[in-house]
């Protein structure tokens, strides 16, 4: 069953010549672009870690995204086992992330995206830099009173209309006022902040990303400058006051990392409760047990992460190696597809069930090695006080009757979902 499914996304197309024939395949439906509308919407990816489909396969796509960012122009390979991907996030010796994420080269930029496109060891020291923020000691002392009581206005201000748009109204505000809380910025910024965002990843108009992305380097470049003269407790004033080994961060490491938080920090949360909430009403059992079970509430999180792997990394070979029988040369680039590797069943009891009691529940949704998300404890904190503080204020939720479902498994999600309650 797997083969024929694999033989039906064969392609022929000009792949490089070490690329041996049979391994390549279109798979950009796998890439979070196609919707579907189940209840889990994974599913369509569970038979790529079968035991009978190569380790390796080779990604031609019929479209392609942009080669300048993310060096796919010419294929890419696809690892969907989880050994093989967790070696591709955690062997540095054999695979890099130099460059990832670089979407301002496409205006002619030259500044990194710190931390994520640089290697270790280098890696190590803006990571030291910047990990004090993120650490789940610093989030209980200084972000969690303030998470919690937005979250909770939140969902006080709509719990007797018996209806929201979860995914509009709700998961789209709520992560974005945490965080441009901790970073310092102006509220009256969100929506431009999140027009600018959408042009850059999903607009698919070279225009409209070149202008997103003038706009916003733009507008962080004059806030840096306004910290410099004007330091406040936030994060962006922190970090541009803060020393490196010793040392004050140089302009290009001051926007390198500004940039970067912006970009990984506005819409990751928002895709993940979108999906969490639209699975719980399409399978109400989970809302029955997690508002029976609070204790749950914690494992539930977790695996909701696992089931909603809302991100696939790529990287990229750094030296001519053999690997499953294959010759990998220098530069080809590798796409790991966490929505397989998190249902791997040699490595998850019935990976399709959500489990919220499953012990050591280690998937990819924040990755693995040097890389692993800098915001995960934050993003947590905040998937859990949302759960802990709804199920005490909004009783069994559904999709409003006629309301289209439809999902992107991956960062799109969903735009809409309107619930109801009574
Ligand atoms: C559920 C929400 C989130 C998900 C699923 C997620 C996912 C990821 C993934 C997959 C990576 C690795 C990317 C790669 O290696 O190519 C990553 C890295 C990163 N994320 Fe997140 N993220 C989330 C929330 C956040 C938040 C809220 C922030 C900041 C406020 C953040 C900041 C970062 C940073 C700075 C890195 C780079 C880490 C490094 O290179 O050392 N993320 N995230």
């Amino acid at each position: 069953m797997d083969k024929q499914i694999l033989d039906s996304i064969r392609v022929d197309r000009p792949a490089p010549p070490h690329v041996p024939k049979g391994r390549v395949v279109d798979l950009g439906f796998a890439m979070g672009g196609v919707p579907n509308d189940l209840v889990d919407p994974y599913e369509p990816f569970e038979w790529l870690n079968g035991p009978d489909i190569p380790r390796l396969l080779y990604n031609m796509p019929a479209e392609r995204m942009h080669g300048a960012v993310s060096g796919m122009g010419n294929g890419n390979w696809v690892v969907t086992h989880y050994d093989d991907i967790d070696r591709v996030y955690t062997d540095n010796e054999h695979f890099s992330n130099k460059g990832a994420a670089e979407f301002q080269r496409l205006i002619g930029e030259t500044f990194r995206s710190i931390p994520l496109g640089v290697d270790p060891p280098e890696h190590g020291k803006y990571r030291m830099y910047l990990m004090p923020y993120f650490s789940p000691a610093r989030i209980s002392r200084d972000l969690e009173p303030r998470i919690r009581a937005v979250v909770v206005g939140m969902i006080e201000a709509i719990a007797a209309k018996g209806e929201v748009d979860m995914a509009w109204d709700f998961a789209r505000v709520y992560p974005v006022r945490i965080f441009m809380g901790l970073m310092g910025f102006p509220a009256e910024m969100f929506e431009q902040f999140l027009a600018w965002e959408w042009d850059i990843l999903h607009a698919n108009s070279l225009e409209k990303t070149q202008a997103a992305l003038r706009g916003v380097l733009a507008f962080l470049r004059g806030f840096i400058a306004e910290k410099e003269k004007t330091p406040d407790e936030h994060l962006v004033s922190s970090i541009v006051h803060g020393k490196i080994e010793g040392r004050a961060p140089t302009e290009e490491e001051k926007i390198g990392m500004v940039w970067f938080l912006w970009l990984g920090g506005l819409d990751t949360v928002a895709a993940t409760i979108s999906q969490m909430f639209r699975r719980m009403a399409l399978q109400p059992s989970i809302q029955t047990m997690l508002r029976g079970h609070p204790e749950l509430i914690n494992g539930a999180v977790e695996e909701f992460l696992r089931t909603q792997p809302i991100l696939s990394s790529a990287r990229s070979a750094t030296k001519d190696f053999e690997w499953h029988g294959v010759q990998i040369k220098k530069g080809d680039v590798f796409s790991c597809l966490n929505p397989a590797g998190n249902f791997d069943a040699t490595k998850f009891a019935n990976p399709r069930e959500f489990d919220p009691t499953r012990k050591g529940n280690r998937h990819f949704t924040f990755i693995a090695g040097v890389h692993a998300c800098l915001g995960a404890h934050l993003a947590r904190r905040e998937l859990r006080l949302l759960l802990e503080e709804w199920f005490k204020r909004i009783p069994e939720f559904q999709v409003k009757p006629g309301a289209d479902t439809t999902v992107f498994p991956g960062l799109l999600s969903i735009r809409n979902l309107p619930l109801v309650w009574s």
